[in-house]
């Protein structure tokens, strides 16, 4: 049983002939191609040493982490074998979303198989592809010229492919690349040598990964982030996770960084009995000398401890059809913890003809980017390079939970540290009090022309006669002064929504009552102005009028426009609208007038004590 395992990953789409290359692969060494899970248990028990069974539990947590997160994964693992080394190749669907599969895939490899179909050569998406390989560590890479039979097996479309890489080496951090050229149908240099290209005199595919250098594991420093906390009885309490970096033995002090405690492992536990070591790689339960404050998505370390990030600098590798904003609120899933994260810029991206970083504001789909990143509560994460598994993350969409980004981090800074929140004597709570009312943000949202500034103005005039202290923004009105540099773009309403967040937050320090009235098209972004304000300071109000009614009213001729081309990103006509799923209150327009449902929503913040 050969000990030494090579990662590999391939990338290419199915019109390279990936999959023939990768079906050749396993046919001629033997192995049947198999991509269910229960396959890959098979193999791993078929495997069965115990390095075996540790890749085995490396994949499985790998996959079990993100299913928990409810995060789509379609990297099928397949495993063959020579009597050189074991292989475990990350096979990522080449259609519409490579580059999701790629990055999942890519964070453990120790190869990168660039496919390319002779004809064709070099595409942005091979760039793209090895663009991201570099960005994910990746050193070594196989430049697999494909098709070969349909370029007349000419030396001379092989040459000139090999030199058009070289000429995007300087961009990419590859120490090793073999380019080979293939017909993987027939198997000209897959396992053995070609007799139709006598010309190339290099290894074939298999040679070349029979002697590639497995990536060293991940050393430095002890790093464990803990995945969950074990206490199946009150004797027992044990802390497991899969070792990031470094190793461990019974008598080292370990901290747990972000609440600066420590303690000294006691014992190692596995399935298999208590080990005397453990190293990266290894899935344990660590059970300490005495108790310490440490839970899920803590991080275990050995004395130089990681750094408690705020903020962090990343390359992104964007995957969602919408664009990433600057502004714009994620779930970030690092380690084992996931925190709100809020986009603070994005200063370049690549350019998929040259690698070069240019400008930018936004990333598209599939694009990659420099993104600064700020955190709402601390995370414990070091620079990618240093530590894959504590630099590497996913973005999540806070509302549909699908993966819409994966990072790297390039630098992280606790600035926030030192501007401390100014504690005033005089608070909310203060200032409320002397009004006489608890403060909160009346929040409607609905199309233009709903009825929203109506009737948040009706129940302002209410409100002001019962003398309570309020406060009005208004979408026509804001965007003269404080967001006169807006438009109606995605991003800039993003932004737009952002800024009058951070000021409704400011009104109820203030202790007054926030009447809103913006369309606020983005349940995001809603969201992120729900979360600035306490519980149950936050009532998001639903104008519920149909578009045919608001085109109907179209009281300042902008649905007109709108139609005729003379505005463009018009909500509702072609720019999106999400409704509330859940909203507050829900005013039905076509069911009840402006001063019936202003009388509503003051009755609603009776009923919720916001006003007595
Ligand atoms: S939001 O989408 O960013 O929340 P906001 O409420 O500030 O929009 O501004 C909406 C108002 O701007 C509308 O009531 C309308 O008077 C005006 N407007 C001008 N152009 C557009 C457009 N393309 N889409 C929507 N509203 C527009």
């Amino acid at each position: 049983m050969p000990d030494s395992v090579l990662r590999v990953l391939t990338c290419g789409s199915v019109d390279d002939g990936k999959s023939t290359l990768i079906g050749r692969l396993l046919f001629e060494c033997g192995t049947i191609p198999d991509d269910t899970m229960a396959a890959l248990e098979r193999d791993s028990k078929r495997f069965g040493t115990v390095d075996g069974a540790t890749d085995y539990a490396l994949l499985v947590d790998g996959l079990e982490a993100e299913r928990e997160q409810g995060v789509t994964i379609d990297v099928a693992y397949r495993f063959f074998e020579t009597p050189a080394r074991r292989f475990i190749l990350a096979d990522t669907p080449g259609h519409q979303q490579y580059t999701r599969n790629m990055v999942t895939g890519a964070s453990t490899a120790d190869l990168a198989i660039l496919l390319i179909d002779a004809r064709k050569g070099i595409l942005p998406q091979t760039r793209r592809h090895a663009a991201i390989a570099s960005l994910l560590g990746i050193r070594q890479v196989v430049l697999a010229v494909n098709k070969m039979d349909l370029a007349g097996f000419a030396e001379s479309v092989f040459a000139a492919i090999r030199q058009d890489f070289r000429t995007l080496l300087g961009k990419l951090e590859f120490d090793r690349i073999t380019p080979i050229p293939m017909c993987a149908r027939d198997g000209d240099n897959v396992t053995g040598p070609s007799t139709r290209m006598p010309w190339y005199t290099g290894s074939p595919l298999l040679r070349a990964l029979e002697t590639a250098e497995p990536a060293s594991a991940q050393t430095g420093p002890f790093r464990m982030p803990v995945q969950y906390v074990s206490r199946p009885d009150q004797g027992f309490r044990g802390y497991a996770g899969t070792i990031a970096a470094g190793s461990v033995r019974p008598g080292d002090r370990l901290i747990n960084a972000g609440a600066n405690t420590g303690a000294v492992v006691s014992r190692i536990v596995t399935m298999d009995g208590d080990l005397p070591r453990a190293n990266a790689g290894d899935p344990v339960t660590l059970v300490l000398d005495h108790e310490i404050d440490v839970s899920r998505g803590d991080v275990l370390s050995a004395e130089a401890a990681p750094a408690v990030a705020d903020s962090l600098d990343s390359w992104v590798v964007w995957m969602d059809e919408t664009p990433l904003f600057r502004g714009r609120a994620y779930l970030l899933m690092l380690g084992t913890r996931t925190v709100v994260a809020t986009i603070t810029e994005i200063s370049t991206r690549l350019d998929m003809e040259t690698l070069e970083e240019i400008g930018a504001r936004e990333l598209a789909l599939n694009e990659i980017g420099r993104v600064s990143i700020s955190l709402t509560h601390p995370a414990i994460c070091e620079t990618y390079e240093t530590n894959r598994a504590l630099g590497g993350f996913i973005l999540i969409d806070r509302l549909t939970r699908g993966t819409v980004g994966a990072g790297m981090v390039t630098a992280i800074h606790t600035r926030n540290a030192d501007i401390v929140w100014h504690r005033l004597d005089v608070d909310k709570a203060a200032r409320s009090s002397l009004k006489g009312q608890r403060p909160a943000v009346l929040w409607f949202t609905g199309l233009s022309g709903a009825g929203k500034s109506t009737i948040a103005n009706l129940v302002e005039k209410r409100l002001h006669a019962l003398g309570h202290h309020t406060m009005t923004l208004d979408g026509d009105n804001v965007r003269h002064g404080l967001n006169r540099d807006l438009g109606f773009s995605e991003a800039d309403r993003v932004e737009n929504i952002r800024r009058i967040a951070e000021v409704s937050r400011l009104f109820v320090e203030a202790g007054l009552i926030a009447i809103v009235s913006f369309i606020s098209p983005y349940r995001a972004e809603r969201m992120l102005a729900r979360d600035r304000v306490g519980g149950g300071e936050f009532l998001e109000i639903f104008v519920d009028t149909p578009i045919a009614e608001c085109r109907r009213r179209d009281p300042k001729g902008l649905y007109e426009k709108a139609d005729a081309g003379q505005i463009r990103n018009f909500t509702g006509v072609d720019a999106p609208y999400e409704e509330p799923l859940d909203p507050e209150i829900r005013l039905l327009t076509l069911e009840r007038g402006p001063d019936a449902l202003a009388d509503d929503v003051v009755a609603a913040l009776r009923t919720r004590g916001i006003i007595a």
